[in-house]
C-alpha cells in the first residue's frame, strides 16, 4: 500500500485502536495518521501511545485526508456525516465504513453526494489481530482504492470482498456475531469439564488450545470441516459417542434457527439505522 496516503479515523475507540495498531506494526507511518475523540484524555492516550495525530473536530481531521475511516457508533453515524458532508464534498477521499448495519445508501443519503464508499464488517478478534473482515465497495470506488481498503483491514486479519451489499446481513450473523458461539461453546466446555473433576485452569486450558488447534488444523488443511471431523471419529469410540449426542439433540437446526435469527435481527437493524 502506498503509505503517503493520509488515514483519518473519525472516532478512535477499540476498533479503530486495532486497525491503526495494526497498520502502525505493518509499517505505516504514524505521521500520516490521524484519528478524532471528544475525549481529551483518549487523544493524550492515543497520541503517546500509537504517535498518531490526534484531532477533537472531525472536519479539521478530514482536511488532509485521502481516506476517511468512519468508525463512530451506528447510532451516531447520521449526524457525524451531515456534520462532514460539506467537507469531505470538496475533497472526496476514500470513505471506509466499519459501523454495523449501516448501508452505502444511507452513507450517500446523510452525505448528501456520491463518494467512493467501502462498507467493511470486521469483528472482535481484529483487537488481537486475527479479525475477518468482509468488504462491498460501491461503484465509485476505483481499483486502487479497493486495494487501499482491503490493505487498512488486512493489517488486523482476513478480508473478503461480497459481491452483493445484501450478503452483509449474513456476514453479520457468520463472523460478525460468530465469536460469541465460539465462546459460548468454550465456556459450556470448561464448566463440563471442571464437573468431570479437573482443576478451572485446567479446563480452561485444555479447551482453549483444542479450540484454537481445531481452527488452525481446519485452515492448514486441505481437508473441509466434515472430512475433518469424520477422520478424528472412529467407529465405537469416545468422539462417536458424543457427536452422536448431539446430532441426536438437533444441532445442526439448533445452529441454523440461531444464524439465522441472527440474520433476521441485522436486518431489522439495519432498516431502522437507514431511517435517522
Ligand atoms: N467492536 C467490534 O467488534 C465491532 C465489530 C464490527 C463493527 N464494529 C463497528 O465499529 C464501530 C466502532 O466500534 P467500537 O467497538 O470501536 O466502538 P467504541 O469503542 O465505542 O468507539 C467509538 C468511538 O467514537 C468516539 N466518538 C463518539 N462520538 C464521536 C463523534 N461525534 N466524533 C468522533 N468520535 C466520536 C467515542 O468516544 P467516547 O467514548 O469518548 O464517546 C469512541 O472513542 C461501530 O460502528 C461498530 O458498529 C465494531
Amino acid at each position: 500500500m502506498n503509505t503517503d496516503l493520509h488515514i483519518s479515523f473519525i472516532g478512535a475507540g477499540n476498533m479503530s485502536r486495532s486497525l491503526i495498531g495494526g497498520l502502525i506494526n505493518d509499517h505505516y507511518p504514524a505521521a500520516n495518521i490521524s484519528a478524532t475523540d471528544p475525549d481529551a484524555e483518549q487523544r493524550q492516550q492515543l497520541a503517546t501511545a500509537l504517535g498518531v495525530n490526534t484531532y477533537a473536530d472531525n472536519i479539521d481531521a478530514c482536511a488532509k485526508a485521502d481516506i476517511v475511516v468512519l468508525a463512530v457508533k451506528p447510532q451516531i453515524m447520521a449526524t457525524v456525516c451531515q456534520q462532514l458532508a460539506p467537507a469531505l464534498h470538496k475533497t472526496k477521499p476514500l470513505l471506509i465504513s466499519i459501523a454495523a448495519g449501516i448501508q452505502i445508501q444511507s452513507l450517500e443519503k446523510w452525505l448528501g453526494s456520491s463518494q467512493a464508499i467501502v462498507r467493511t464488517m470486521p469483528n472482535t478478534p481484529s483487537l488481537v489481530g486475527s479479525g475477518a473482515a468482509a468488504l462491498f465497495a460501491s461503484k465509485t470506488v476505483s481499483d486502487d482504492q479497493r486495494q487501499q481498503a482491503e490493505s487498512i483491514l488486512r493489517a488486523v486479519g482476513l478480508t473478503l470482498w461480497l459481491e452483493d451489499e445484501q450478503q452483509m446481513d449474513a456476514v453479520t450473523a457468520l463472523s460478525g456475531s460468530g465469536p460469541a458461539y465460539f465462546f459460548l461453546i468454550m465456556e459450556l466446555m470448561q464448566t463440563i469439564g471442571e464437573k468431570m473433576g479437573l482443576s478451572p485452569e485446567v479446563s480452561r486450558l485444555l479447551t482453549l488450545q483444542t479450540g484454537f488447534g481445531a481452527t488452525k488444523m481446519a485452515l492448514e488443511s486441505e481437508l473441509d470441516c466434515a472430512e475433518l471431523r469424520r477422520r478424528v471419529t472412529s467407529p465405537g469410540g469416545t468422539t462417536e459417542q458424543a457427536i452422536d449426542k448431539l446430532l441426536d439433540g438437533n444441532i445442526d437446526k439448533l445452529m441454523n434457527e440461531a444464524l439465522n435469527t441472527a440474520r433476521e435481527r441485522a436486518i431489522e437493524l439495519t432498516k431502522l439505522l437507514g431511517k435517522s
